[in-house]
C-alpha cells in the first residue's frame, strides 16, 4: 500500500471514529435533530480541513521518500551519480543525507574497481610483451652458444653480456610488477625509519658503478652536510632513486655528466637527478607519471622499460606525504626531483 493511501485511510477512520463518538455525545444530549445535523456537518467539515492539512504538511516527506526511491531504482541499474534533496523533517533530511553519501561512497568505490580491472588488463598484455622480448633474445642466445656455433671467445663473451643484461631486465619488470601489486592492494603502509640520505645514496649509486665506468659517465654529488636523518622507508625511497638514476643513464648520451643534489629546503629534503640527456618534452611531463607511459611510443624498441618506474616513484612519494616532479625545457637534459618532508608527515594507506 503507498504511504498516501495509508495516511488516507488513517485519516479517514479517525474522522469516522470522531463523528460516530460525538454524533453518540449530541443524542445523549437530547440535542433537536436540526443541530445534531449542523452540528455533525461542523465536525466533518473540521475533519476534513485538518485532513486537508495534513496531507499539505506531510507531502513534502512523501515527496522525498519517493525521490529516494526513484534514485535508488536508477542506483540499481547501475547508475551511481545520483543525488537527492535533502529537505523536509529532521529524520527525511538525516536519511537523505545518508543516501546522498552512500551513493558517493559506492559511486567512488565502482571507479576504483573500474580502474584497477583496466590496470590489471593493461599489466597483464603490457607484461607480457615486455617479458617476450628479453625472453625470445635469451632463447636465441643460448640456443646458439649451445649448439657450440659460436667459437669466437669475444663473441661468446658478447652473448654472455647479452643474457646478463636481458635476464636483469627481466628481473627488474618482475620487482615492478611485485611493488605495483603491493601498492595497488595497499599492502603497503607508513612505516619510517629516520634514515641518513648520504647512506642511501651511496648504496644507490654503488648498484650503477660498472654502468656509469662504462658510459664514462660524471658524476657529481652535492650534499648538505646540516640534513638530519629524514624519516622514509628506506628500501622504498632507495627504489625511487635508482629508477631516476637509471632513467638519467638510459637516456644520457656517453661522456656527459649527471647531477646529483640532496640539499634542505625550508622543512623539507630535497633530492634530484640531473642529466644531459634528450630532455622531456614539456607536454608529456605529466604524463609520464602515468603507469606504462613511455616517451617512446614503440614497446619493441631496445632499451627503455616498461613505464612503470616513475608511477611506482610517485605512488611511494605521495605515501610519504612528498612531492615529485621533473624538469625540463624539452630539448636538452632533464632534471628529476622528489621533496619529503623532515618531519614525519606521510600517511597510512586507506
Ligand atoms: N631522464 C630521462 N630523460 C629522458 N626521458 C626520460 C627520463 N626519465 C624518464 N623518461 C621518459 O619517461 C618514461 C617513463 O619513465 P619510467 O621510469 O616510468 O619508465 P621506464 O624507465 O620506461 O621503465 P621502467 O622504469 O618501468 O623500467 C620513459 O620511458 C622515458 O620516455
Ligand atoms: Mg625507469
Amino acid at each position: 500500500m503507498k504511504i498516501r493511501s495509508l495516511l488516507i485511510l488513517a485519516n479517514t477512520i479517525s474522522l469516522v471514529v470522531i463523528l460516530v463518538f460525538l454524533s453518540i455525545s449530541y443524542v445523549k444530549m437530547f440535542i433537536s435533530p436540526d443541530i445534531i445535523i449542523l452540528l455533525s456537518l461542523i465536525t466533518l467539515g473540521a475533519g476534513l480541513l485538518s485532513f486537508g492539512i495534513h496531507l499539505t504538511i506531510t507531502s513534502p516527506l512523501l515527496k522525498s521518500v519517493k525521490q529516494m526511491s526513484k534514485e535508488a531504482g536508477k542506483m540499481a541499474s547501475g547508475d551511481f551519480d545520483v543525488k537527492v534533496t535533502e529537505a523536509g523533517p529532521l529524520e527525511i533530511k538525516e536519511l537523505a543525507a545518508n543516501f546522498n553519501h552512500m551513493s558517493s561512497r559506492i559511486e567512488e568505490m565502482f571507479g576504483e574497481l573500474k580502474e584497477s580491472e583496466k590496470f590489471k588488463s593493461e599489466l597483464i598484455a603490457n607484461v607480457s610483451h615486455d617479458l617476450r622480448t628479453p625472453l625470445s633474445s635469451i632463447h636465441s642466445f643460448v640456443s646458439a652458444l649451445n649448439d657450440d656455433i659460436i667459437e669466437d671467445p669475444k663473441d661468446r663473451k658478447r652473448y654472455f653480456e647479452t643474457i646478463l643484461s636481458e635476464t636483469g631486465k627481466l628481473s627488474l619488470l618482475i620487482e615492478e610488477v611485485l611493488e605495483f601489486s603491493q601498492l595497488e592492494n595497499r599492502k603497503l603502509s607508513w612505516n619510517p625509519h629516520p634514515t641518513p640520505i648520504d647512506q642511501l645514496l651511496i648504496d644507490t649509486l654503488g648498484q650503477f658503478e660498472p654502468r656509469i665506468q662504462e658510459k664514462e659517465i660524471h658524476v657529481k654529488v652535492e650534499y648538505d652536510d646540516s640534513l638530519p636523518l629524514v624519516p622514509l622507508m628506506p628500501l622504498h625511497i632507495k627504489r625511487v632513486m635508482t629508477n631516476f638514476i637509471q632513467n638519467a643513464l638510459s637516456f644520457s648520451p656517453d661522456h656527459t655528466s649527471l647531477d646529483i643534489r640532496a640539499v634542505k629546503k625550508e622543512e623539507q629534503v630535497e633530492f634530484s637527478v640531473t642529466d644531459q640527456g634528450k630532455g622531456i618534452p614539456i607536454e608529456e611531463q605529466d604524463s609520464i607519471f602515468e603507469r606504462f607511459y613511455r616517451v617512446e611510443k614503440s614497446r619493441n624498441k631496445a632499451g627503455g622499460g616498461s613505464g612503470l618506474g616513475l608511477s611506482i616513484s610517485k605512488e611511494i612519494i605521495e605515501i610519504h606525504g612528498g612531492s615529485i616532479g621533473v624538469e625540463s625545457d624539452g630539448q636538452s637534459g632533464s632534471t628529476f626531483w622528489f621533496q619529503l618532508p623532515l618531519e614525519k608527515s606521510g600517511e597510512e594507506r586507506r
